[in-house]
């Protein structure tokens, strides 16, 4: 064995304490790390050395010259896009993740598929989804997304006689796919699915709202039969929009199911989480009747990147679609047979860190993570309303705020936001995202951490104020 190899190896209980014991001052030190940096970074090094330098040094050297410059993303002032942080029992997962470093792809030899199965199982709990649910985990919602929306298109080949997944989808032509405001990521999942970005029909959104106007729905959709001879096609349906938080009405939009034919796929990265509450739970009503569901674990269950769940109840056509076959693999259709039900083939054991937060906290856990979460960004959304030099742009149904900066009466420019912006990030104190809400420039907050409190919240009020009396002078 290379004999840096062999040290590393007799080595390894060191290394870890000494891990360790860094990872604990550096989660100590979460708060007060800066929640983004300025973009001016140090050149990383990309010399391959002949004889390398051994772990202990490559660890001194990452900690010393590039870690200063990672962002405070998983700490408690980051709300930026959707973002949350890792509780510890997932970092606990997590770590013990890599050390048994398993390969999740359905096979017996372990009893990880059946963990990931069991973790499915306990999610389907959280969200009170009905059993008929499969489940699996991915990297993003994005591959979520993409999972429902490819099985999705193989429903609409087996109503035609067409095995897609086999024939390609020129034997079938155009799928119609109706949304009101979706996700980038819904764009890039027909794009990966062949089916394209522009096989999306937007749906008008109720006045002022991000939420699909249903009416204006059911009037496409009839319209579509006329023009298509009834051809059955996808809705994505929107449970928490990304700018404002904004829900559709399943519930309405299941209805509607009596008169056409139509694969719903809701994609609830986020808002799936207001299933844990029964405050918020009425946001997302109907989800149980949709055919294929997206939720994220990396952003409010609090696991660490990268991991999202996708529920469906098509196993067969899921594995229609995602099926792998080799001489020495399993080819069964069982909620099991990951390989098969997939994108990928070789899979990380994602679910063992979403096993231990959901057993360290359970549903009480949850429920108060969400609701804490969610009367923050009321709190803060009351602050900015009340304020001369913000306007709020959206009401706070949940746990994001979408505002924009007054500039002597008048919604500041894109420009000046990004200088709002800058002045904000200069501070360290917080992170958040611009954005575009109905062509006005924007900005929003995500609040989806776990660890995030009233005294954060206060911090970056008195930041945004402070941006914004800069900004006017
Ligand atoms: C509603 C929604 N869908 C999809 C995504 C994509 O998620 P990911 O980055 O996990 O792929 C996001 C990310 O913020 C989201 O908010």
């Amino acid at each position: 064995m290379y004999h840096k190899l062999l040290q590393d190896k007799k080595n390894l209980p060191q290394l870890l304490k000494e891990v360790a014991s860094t990872s604990e001052q550096i989660i100590r030190g979460q708060a007060t790390y800066p929640a983004a940096q300025s973009g001016k970074y140090p050149h990383i090094n990309t010399d391959l050395s002949e004889s390398g330098m051994g772990t202990k040094a490559v660890c001194e050297k990452f900690l010393t010259s590039y870690a200063p410059y990672l962002s405070g993303s998983a700490g408690p002032e980051y709300f930026g896009f959707v973002t949350g942080g890792s509780t510890p029992a997932a970092l606990v997962g997590d770590w013990l993740t890599s050390v048994f470093d398993q390969n999740v792809m359905g096979s017996s030899e372990s009893i990880a598929s059946s963990f990931e199965v069991a973790t499915i199982k306990l999610l389907r709990g959280l969200f009170s989804l009905p059993e008929e649910f499969n489940g699996s985990f991915v990297s993003g919602a994005t591959m979520s997304n993409f999972v429902g929306l490819a099985t999705g298109r193989q429903w609409i080949g087996q109503l035609k006689n067409v095995n897609i997944a086999e024939a390609g989808l020129h034997a079938i032509g155009d799928i119609k796919v109706f949304s009101a405001t979706p996700h980038s990521s819904i764009y890039k999942s027909l794009a990966m699915a062949g089916m394209g970005r522009n096989a999306l029909i937007r749906v008008d959104t109720l006045p002022q709202r991000e939420a699909m106007d249903v009416g204006k729905l059911a009037d496409l959709l009839k319209r579509h039969e006329q023009q298509s001879g009834a051809s059955p096609c996808i809705i994505v349906a929107n449970a928490g929009t990304v700018n404002t938080v904004d829900f559709d009405d399943l519930e309405a939009i299941v209805q509607l199911k009596k008169h056409y034919q139509f694969w719903l796929h809701v994609d609830a990265a986020f808002g799936g989480f207001a299933r844990c509450s029964s405050k918020y739970q009425p946001l997302v009503k109907g989800l149980e009747f949709a055919d294929s569901i997206t939720i994220d674990a990396h952003k409010w269950l609090n696991v660490p990147y990268d991991s999202a769940m996708q529920f469906t109840r098509e196993l067969t056509l899921q594995s229609e679609v995602f099926q792998n076959n080799a001489s020495y693999l399993r080819a069964d259709i069982t909620a099991n047979n990951f390989i098969n039900l997939t994108p990928e083939n070789s899979r990380r054991f994602r679910a063992l860190p979403a096993w231990f937060t959901l057993m360290a906290y359970g549903k009480k856990g949850y429920e108060e993570m969400v609701e804490r979460a969610c009367e923050l960004a009321l709190f803060l959304g009351h602050k900015l309303e009340q304020n001369s030099h913000f306007k709020l742009l959206s009401p706070v149904r949940m746990n994001g705020i979408c505002f924009t900066v007054l500039i002597k009466g008048q919604i500041a420019s894109e420009k000046q936001i990004k200088v709002f912006l800058e002045k904000v990030i200069a501070t360290g104190v917080l992170f958040l995202s611009p954005t575009l809400y109905k062509n006005q420039p924007a900005l929003r907050i995500s609040i989806s951490n776990w660890q995030t409190e009233k005294k954060h919240i206060e911090k970056c009020w008195k930041c945004l104020l402070e941006a914004a009396t800069l900004l006017k002078n």
